[in-house]
């Protein structure tokens, strides 16, 4: 039996919680540590760093999805996604019986006091989030719980998505069936760093409808909020960093929280870009003009760097969905609008920077360094690299490609292009090198070498990672964004 004690006020909605404002005791009475049981739906990049840090934070996790394989996968020890210090934290979580995998999504759900719902929301042609895993996975909640569960949503919604599960999940209750707690809780991962981004968050936004809601939340998060884990990433020795936040707000807010946070991040990255295009209008360096904006604090200097624009499976959907959800309600976010205009227009750019230089593009060989949607991830959803590989074959082409770790996505949809793992080869009589995304070991690239081995010394860095004049005085013909 587990207790739950609230101590001094009760909790408000809306409100800035330290770990101390509350005290919640759910004790494993057994070895007198903290831990509860959660259950996760969904095992996507979301949903499996979640179940994995929850687990390697002391928590008891039951993880659970559709795809059967991905399960089995998961049982026979295999990681189905690249993220950093996941199959680590995986496999120690696993050994300590921490964590465990079920293609029975009743089993999961039955499991778990806590249930988070991490399952895809992709958009629809017309922007719209599909809501329709959600609603699938309220009706599997609504029949298979015995007893009541906080439901959280942690997958990207709109706002009000909250008030539709909590409908949903009662509309497919029976008499007599138990209660449930709908809460928000966003994740702010980033891919390729997701694992670190857990342990140290800037901020955990909860929303929710009740206090005890708000309460079981901070219990869960309880080991990161008094930083009482041993950090996998920086194996206990973590950087001095400032206090988490623990914001408690309506669930309406936190699911805009989500959707505003997302959607800012991508305009300062277009507004990056449009300044990079002025930078080559007028002559000035995209990179001094964005460092100097950045050291003012009430802009920072993070998301500015200009280039082929962001990719991936949160930004680009995001700010469709947002957009949508704002026209929904009658507010028209044009900016938003021009973001993705811009973004759009990236790839344009790039072609243009291509076609100056190739003059011709069909026959040529052309090396793609990168396929990902950014560094340090397998995921290629929306990766701008795959829009350039596409007009690239589409003009006749000859691409050869590299990427560290998403060239097995790539091939099942470019079977036609040339893969290597050494991106000396790709390389090897190329006329072009078109970097596509800013991969640690593509920086670190010997480009004397790759110039004796290239057809023409030409390179069209579309994330900037070169320093223009070092790459001239190598002998390159150099494109870049913004430093003209
Ligand atoms: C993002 C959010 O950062 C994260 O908080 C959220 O939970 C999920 O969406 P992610 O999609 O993993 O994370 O990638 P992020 O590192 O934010 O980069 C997004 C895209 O923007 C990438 O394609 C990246 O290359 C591009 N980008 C980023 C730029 O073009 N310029 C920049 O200055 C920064």
């Amino acid at each position: 039996m587990r207790d739950f004690v609230l101590r001094g006020d009760s909790v408000k909605i809306g409100g800035r919680y330290s770990a101390a404002d509350l005290v919640c005791a759910f004790r494993n009475s057994s070895k007198g540590e903290f831990s509860l049981r959660l259950s996760v739906i969904g095992c996507g990049y979301v949903g499996l760093v979640t179940g994995a840090c929850f687990a390697e934070a002391g928590h008891e996790v039951v993880c659970t999805d559709i795809d059967s394989e991905r399960i089995a996968k998961l049982n026979a020890g295999g990681v189905p996604i690249y993220e950093e210090h996941l199959d680590r934290i995986l496999g120690s979580a696993r050994k300590a019986g921490r964590i465990s995998y079920t293609a029975d999504a009743g089993e999961a759900i039955r499991a778990g006091d806590a249930i988070f719902i991490c399952v895809g929301t992709p958009p629809k042609d017309s922007g719209e989030a599909d809501l329709s895993a959600i609603d699938h996975v309220a009706r599997q909640i609504a029949t298979e719980a015995r007893t009541s569960k906080l439901v959280v949503e942690k997958s990207t919604v709109p706002a009000r998505t909250g008030l539709e599960l909590k409908r949903a999940l009662a509309a497919y209750s029976g008499k007599g069936s138990p209660k449930f707690r709908v809460a928000s809780n966003p994740e702010f991962l980033r891919e390729g760093t997701a694992v670190g981004d857990f342990f140290h968050p800037d901020r955990i936004v909860v929303g929710v409808e009740d206090s005890s809601s708000a309460a079981e939340l901070q219990e869960i998060y309880r080991p990161i909020l008094e930083k009482s884990f041993h950090c996998p990433v920086h194996n206990g020795a973590c950087p001095p960093a400032h206090r988490v936040e623990f914001l408690v707000t309506t669930i309406n807010s936190a699911e805009l929280i989500k959707h505003a946070s997302n959607s800012f991040l991508a305009l300062k990255i277009s507004y990056a870009n449009v300044i990079a295009d002025l930078c080559e209008k007028i002559g000035a360096n995209v990179e001094e003009v964005t460092h100097a904006m950045g050291l003012d604090d009430r802009i920072g200097g993070q998301f500015l760097k200009a280039g082929l624009g962001y990719g991936g499976f949160c930004f680009p959907k995001d700010v469709q969905a947002f957009i949508h959800l704002s026209a929904s309600v009658g507010v028209d976010f044009d900016m938003l609008k021009a973001t993705e205009r811009v973004n759009r227009q990236r790839i344009d750019r790039f072609f243009e920077k291509i076609r100056q230089a190739l003059w011709v593009v069909k026959g040529k060989h052309v090396a793609v360094l990168g396929l990902a949607f950014k560094a340090n991830t397998d995921d290629i959803r929306f990766a701008p690299a795959l829009e350039v590989v596409k007009r690239l074959l589409a003009e006749g082409a000859v691409v050869h490609a590299s990427d560290p770790e998403a060239m097995t996505r790539a091939k099942t949809l470019f079977p036609q292009v040339h893969y290597h793992e050494d991106p000396y080869t790709a390389l090897r009589g190329a006329d072009a090198a078109l970097v596509c995304t800013e991969w640690d070991s593509f920086r670190k690239l010997d480009w004397d070498r790759a110039g004796e081995l290239m057809a023409r010394k030409l390179v069209i860095d579309g994330r900037n990672i070169y320093a223009p004049q070092t790459m001239r005085e190598k002998g390159f013909e150099y494109y870049s964004f913004g430093r003209s």
